[in-house]
Parts: C-alpha cells; structure tokens; sequence
C-alpha cells in the first residue's frame, strides 16, 4: 500500500518510516511512504504556506491554494486516494479504523501546522479528518507517524509472527495478556507464573485468556460491552 503526506516536514516522516516494522515493511515493499512539501507548490519568491486569519486574532493560517495544488499534485501521480486531515477536531482512532486504512490501497495524510488550515479546504479537499487523542499537538506529524505506524505493521508480512496482530491488545478486542522472558526469577525473587513454564498450551492457552479478560474489564471495561466469547474460546474456558 501507499501512504503520501503532506507537510511541512517531510524529513520527519521518512525518518519515522525507517525504523522498527514500518522500515522493514518499506524495505520489503510492502509498504511505500513519501512525503511531500506543500511549500513546492507555494508561490513567491518565499514560497509562503501560511498567513495571518482573516478578522484577526493569534498565530497564523495554512493557506488554502499550496495545500489544493499539493494534493492535486498527488493525485494525479496514480489512481484518486482519499485525504484523511489529521486534528484533535476529529472521530478518534480506533483498532478498527486502523484496520480498515489497511485494506486502503492508498490514502493521504494531510499535516497541519500553526492554528490549523483554511476551512474552505474541508469543503472540496478533504475526505476525513483522524484525531489521535483528546490533546492539541503542535502539527499532524505525530499524529501522522502514529498512522503510519499502526496500518503499516498490519500489512501481511510485515510482522514476523503472522499471529502477534491477532493476539496484540485490540487485534481481538481485548487487552493483552502479560508476557514474561528469562530469567525465570529476576533479582528481586519475582517469579514467573508456573503455568508459562509447564509446556502445556491448552493451558497456557487459558491461562493468557483469562488474563486479558480480566485485564480487560478492570482497565477497560468499555470493550466488553459489544464482546461476546468466540465458540473457542467459550470451550477453552470450558476445559
Ligand atoms: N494535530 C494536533 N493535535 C492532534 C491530535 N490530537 N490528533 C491528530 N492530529 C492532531
């Protein structure tokens, strides 16, 4: 899949698709990121991407024609892709929403920078807009990378273990359940739980379900309400 954004910061992007699973999937080309700069589409000798508001008041405005061309520019490089505005004014992100830019083959980020974009963009510009939590950042970047981050590693092939979507927290609607490594007692005599070392997987199996689902409803019990037991898992639990 493709991903192009467009902002101010173009270097910060591709650095953050370079590292961990979103570089290896980039690698692997299972994932393509590019970045672009509406400032090239700016006019001028200063090439100006933003201006003070109209009626007045603080900070400065994205103006509406770079940001236009900008996305006309990507869009006529391949077939039309959907442009997701990234704003605290947004529905929030969710595992699932994640899940379906997934199976986008292509979509753009659109960056904003100081008080925000001229509204007249919303109108004819913009599909969507994403925000990634209640709290003002100070452009779309993070919010941009954490996107990225998300939809990336949900590409086939991009994790190792094609199962670890699947069991993270979210991937099936519940909390993770706790995961532990060597040694088997740390320095502090904290114990791993017996049944991680008794080599039996059904029970392992059980043991890591009850876990995030009682994880589940102390932290997030919001999650259950839609939730029902898989078949499964209803018989494991059974067992
Ligand atoms: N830009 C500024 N704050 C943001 C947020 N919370 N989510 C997405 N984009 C943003």
């Amino acid at each position: 899949m493709r991903i192009d954004v467009i902002t101010l910061f173009p270097e910060f992007i591709l650095e953050a698709a370079k590292v961990g699973v979103v570089g290896r999937a980039m690698e692997r080309k299972l994932l393509d990121v590019q970045a672009h700069n509406p400032r090239e589409d700016a006019e001028g000798v200063h090439r100006k991407v933003d201006d003070r508001p109209f009626g007045g008041g603080p900070g400065m405005v994205m103006m509406v024609e770079p940001i236009r061309r900008c996305i006309q520019r990507i869009r006529a490089l391949a077939d039309p892709a959907p442009v997701i505005y990234l704003s605290p004014q947004g529905p929030r992100l969710t595992q699932n929403k994640v899940e379906q830019l997934a199976k986008t083959p292509r979509f753009i980020l659109l960056c904003g920078r100081y008080e925000g974009i001229d509204e007249r963009l919303f109108e004819r510009d913009i599909d969507e807009e994403l925000s990634i939590g209640d709290y003002v950042l100070s452009g779309g970047e993070l919010a941009a990378a954490v996107v990225i981050d998300a939809v990336g590693r949900l590409q086939e092939g991009a994790l190792g273990d094609a199962e670890s979507a699947a069991q993270d927290s979210f991937g099936n609607g519940l909390l993770d359940c706790p995961h532990y490594t060597r040694p088997p007692v740390d320095g502090y005599g904290d114990a791993v739980p017996d049944v991680l070392m008794s080599g039996n997987h059904r029970e392992i199996a059980k043991w890591r379900l009850k876990q995030s689902l009682g994880r589940t409803w102390l932290r997030r019990p919001d999650l259950l309400q839609s939730r029902v037991l898989t078949p499964a898992e209803q018989k494991l639990l059974d067992e």
